[in-house]
């Protein structure tokens, strides 16, 4: 069975984006050699505060659990909590170039032309490598922004197997069928993200009011049709989360809605979307009453993922001539 490692960044809450172009598949997939892991090393490469990231890996693994992972199926765990990911980060980047690291687009995107970018945001590829390869994950779950972070981590296993022999996994991505990019409904051209202001991100936490009215608010395109294409991006974005949420093709959408409104399609889209999210957030509110739960969860969770990443790490020492 193959071996699945995925990761998020714990800004506390969920967008719909993270879930249909990740976390969904994580839940409906889930079995006990997979591995989640709540990335809070990586959201230290940003500016941040201390507490907001104490607070955003326990709500986010609250949501996690809420979406359907279940602790005594698949491994949740918190990054920090397993040091081996850090040591693996290291020896990694020293197979890495500097060139490579510079020309990633989440890099320029985030660093260009800001003052004191840390060193951290040019090494996060390969950290986020490490979390993969610790694991020797077979197959990575994730939505499209991150298909280029996948290659740079296929790279690096390659390079490192040529270099010290066979030592890991080179992972596959994987993507969803509909929801791999879900994008801003106020900006179509952008993708759906946290840092973006909140009246174009869908939230779990979100009520179902305020869904229905981010909904209906949504950028449309000149013309009255239904339909996908380059010339309706924003038309394009919501037939694609419907088709996310309800399962049904966009071919398929795009005949029921032949000669509706954009108003009746928005408002149908916003029925679905509160309909597929209901069960997660009626889980949320539950487990807001056990917090022991979450706590457990992680706890189990980093035990086992550190006998994992611990084996690893011994074949890794060996291979690149660390003395026992
Ligand atoms: P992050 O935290 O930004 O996002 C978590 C997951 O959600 C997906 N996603 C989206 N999918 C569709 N449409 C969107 N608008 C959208 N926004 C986010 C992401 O593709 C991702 O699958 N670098 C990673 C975290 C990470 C990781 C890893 C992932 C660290 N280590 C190891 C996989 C394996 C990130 O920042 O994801």
């Amino acid at each position: 069975m193959a071996r699945v490692l995925s990761g998020i960044q714990p800004t506390g809450d969920l967008h719909l984006g993270n879930y249909v172009g990740a976390i969904r598949r994580w839940a409906e997939q889930q079995a006990p050699n997979h591995f989640f892991c709540i990335v809070d090393l990586h959201a230290m490469t940003v500016p941040y505060e201390a507490d907001e990231l104490r607070q955003g890996t326990r709500e986010l693994a609250t949501w996690l659990l809420a979406a359907g992972l279940d602790p005594r199926t698949a491994t949740v765990f918190v990054q920090s909590h397993v040091r081996e990911h850090t040591e693996l980060a290291w020896i990694l980047q020293c197979v890495a170039s500097y060139g490579e690291l510079h020309r990633m687009t989440q890099f320029k995107e985030k660093g260009e032309g800001k003052q004191g970018v840390s060193a951290g945001l040019l090494t996060y590829p390969v950290l986020q490598a490490a979390d993969i390869l610790l694991y020797q994950a077979d197959e990575v779950p994730i939505g499209a922004d991150q298909r280029q972070h996948l290659e740079l981590s296929r790279t690096i296993a390659e390079r490192f197997n040529h270099r010290f022999g066979e030592t890991f996994t080179v992972p596959t991505p994987t993507f969803p069928t509909a929801g791999a990019r879900v994008m801003d409904l106020q900006h179509a051209d952008r993708k759906m993200s946290k840092s973006l202001p909140e009246s174009g991100t869908l939230l779990l936490s979100d009520t179902e009011k305020a869904t229905e009215k981010k909904i209906k608010r949504a950028v449309t395109d000149s013309g009255t049709e239904i339909r996908a294409g380059d010339d309706k991006p924003g038309i394009t974005n919501l037939l694609d989360l419907l088709s996310a949420v309800t399962g049904e093709d966009i071919p398929t959408l795009e005949q029921r809605y032949a000669g509706a409104g954009y108003g009746t399609f928005k408002g149908e889209v916003a029925e679905a979307v509160n309909a597929f999210l209901r069960p997660v957030r009626d889980r949320r509110a539950e487990l807001a009453d056990e917090p022991g739960t979450v706590e457990q969860a992680l706890h189990e969770g980093a035990d086992r993922a550190r006998a994992v990443a611990a084996e690893t790490m011994a074949a890794v020492r060996d291979a690149v001539g660390l003395l026992r």
